[in-house]
């Protein structure tokens, strides 16, 4: 199904000046086919941190869409992420997610491949193939390309793709650098993966949500597990929400105490955005976020101004979100038009003192994964908002996103290290971005012109 046979007469997919959405695309069959292909057929993915696969041999299975791929560090110290699928009949070459290989052997018939993807091995290549197989293109396939910035390393399928820093923009690259400022890293071993029955646009468009915390969250800010009131807090008041002794509690991304510019959203190209509040709205949660890096000179010299001052959930379009809160990735990775694996890694500074660490480590278990508070809290929503595209009289119902609509002023810092930025209240403007640029990337457009399409406006 195309884009344009998708509208159902003049009502299109994503309406960026309604901010209207059809609920369709939450569950489409049709339509989650064309992602794969249009989206995650042709898009930058991160796969991995170099400092999970350090020794020679060491790999990390990880989901470009449907395809998987090995990610294995090489003899020469370099990084090759091979598709995981045998030449011969097509079967995984390795059914382990993680771990150290000398070469990877077939289950299926032998064939054995070494870590740099070569067929090393046949089984009857002399007696049954009479020496008469291409041995040399039969090898594991390779992604199109593959990169890393500083550490974090991404891969395509699509040969066209521009190179990594022009697709991250400086959107892209200020996320990365909320976790690369903090200086080395390492992740912590064991990456959470668990599946919420929910379309995979549901999980990204919270990213962006700071909305919903102080009902949606309640309980979780109550018992105090999931932090204390300040953990995620920004300095907004409540609307009234008293705590178990009839106090007001103060819960993140509450209502608005009317300063106006205490969020910020950067929009770019290709659907990129950040969004959340302020260093000084948010604060250092009582100091287990550490800020201090925001000053060095190394981060004036990558971050503009305003990148230095925002402490937002960043989403590197189309699944990759980093969250400083709890120093953390995830991949919001679709597995069906209903079904969402959610992938955590865990950042930790590798000079950090081990309390340190262990505290970090703690506080993301606590907070999301499947022992999270938050993200059981937050799966039960988007399971139900999902739901609730499939009814004949529900799926008619336009989804809306017009908090502060047309409203969003875009500061375009052409000549500096800004990404284009709005200050304002809570909005919805991060969420409304990902899916109007959603739908250009559904259309199969050229790459110059997906660009040219997804350029910020003056006003969102
Ligand atoms: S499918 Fe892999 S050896 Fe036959
Ligand atoms: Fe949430």
């Amino acid at each position: 199904m195309t884009t344009e046979s998708a509208t159902d007469g003049a009502r299109p997919l994503v309406s960026l000046e309604r901010g209207e959405i059809d609920r369709r695309i939450f569950s489409d069959p049709d339509i989650f086919e064309e992602e794969m292909r249009h989206i995650f057929g042709r898009s930058w993915l991160f796969l991995c941190h170099g400092s999970q696969i350090p020794k020679r041999g060491d790999f990390f299975e990880a989901p470009m869409g449907r395809d998987n791929v090995l990610v294995v560090r090489q003899r020469d110290g370099g990084i090759k992420a091979l598709l995981n699928t045998c030449a011969h009949r097509g079967n995984a070459v390795c059914r382990a997610e993680e771990g150290n290989a000398k070469n990877f052997m077939c289950t299926y018939h032998g064939w054995t491949y070494d870590i740099a993807g070569k067929l090393v091995g046949v089984p009857g290549l002399d007696e049954l193939y009479h020496n008469d197989l291409d041995v040399s293109a039969n090898g594991l396939r390779e992604v199109a390309q593959l990169e890393v910035y500083k550490g974090f390393v991404f891969a395509t399928l699509d040969p066209q793709a521009p190179p990594l820093l022009e697709f991250l923009g400086r959107t892209g690259i200020t996320g990365l650098e909320f976790l690369a400022g903090q200086g080395e890293l390492e992740v912590v071993p064991g990456i959470q993966k668990f599946v919420i029955p929910c379309n995979w646009k549901f999980a990204v468009d919270n990213i962006f949500d700071w909305y919903h915390p102080q009902i949606t969250h309640l309980s979780a800010f109550q018992t105090g597990l999931a932090g204390s009131a300040d953990v995620r807090g920004t300095k907004m008041k409540t609307a009234g929400v008293a705590g178990p002794d009839g106090s007001e509690i103060q819960l993140p991304g509450g209502v608005a105490s009317g300063a106006a510019s205490d969020q910020m959203v950067f929009i770019d190209a290709f659907g990129h955005a950040i969004s959340g509040p302020t260093v000084e709205a948010l604060g250092d949660s009582g100091g287990r976020i550490d800020h201090s890096w925001r000053d060095s000179p190394e981060a004036r010299g990558n971050l503009g101004p305003m990148a230095r001052r925002s402490a937002g959930h960043a989403s590197i379009f189309p699944t990759c979100w980093i969250t400083l809160l709890s120093n953390q990735i995830s991949l919001r990775v679709p597995r069906g038009p209903m079904e969402t694996e959610i992938w955590w890694f865990t950042f930790v500074p590798k000079q950090a003192p081990p309390e340190r660490k262990t505290a970090i480590a703690q506080g993301a278990i606590h907070s999301f994964g499947p022992a999270g508070f938050l993200e059981q809290e937050d799966g039960e929503n988007w399971a139900q908002s999902t739901l609730q595209t499939r009814g004949n009289a529900s799926a008619k119902i336009p989804q809306l996103l017009q908090m502060n609509l047309r409203r969003g002023k875009v500061v375009h810092d052409s000549d500096g290290l800004d990404p284009p930025y709005i200050e304002c209240s809570i909005n919805e403007h991060g969420q409304l971005w990902t899916f109007a640029s959603w739908v250009h990337w559904l259309s199969g457009c050229g790459w110059p012109e997906l660009r040219e399409r997804t350029a910020p406006p003056d006003v969102i």
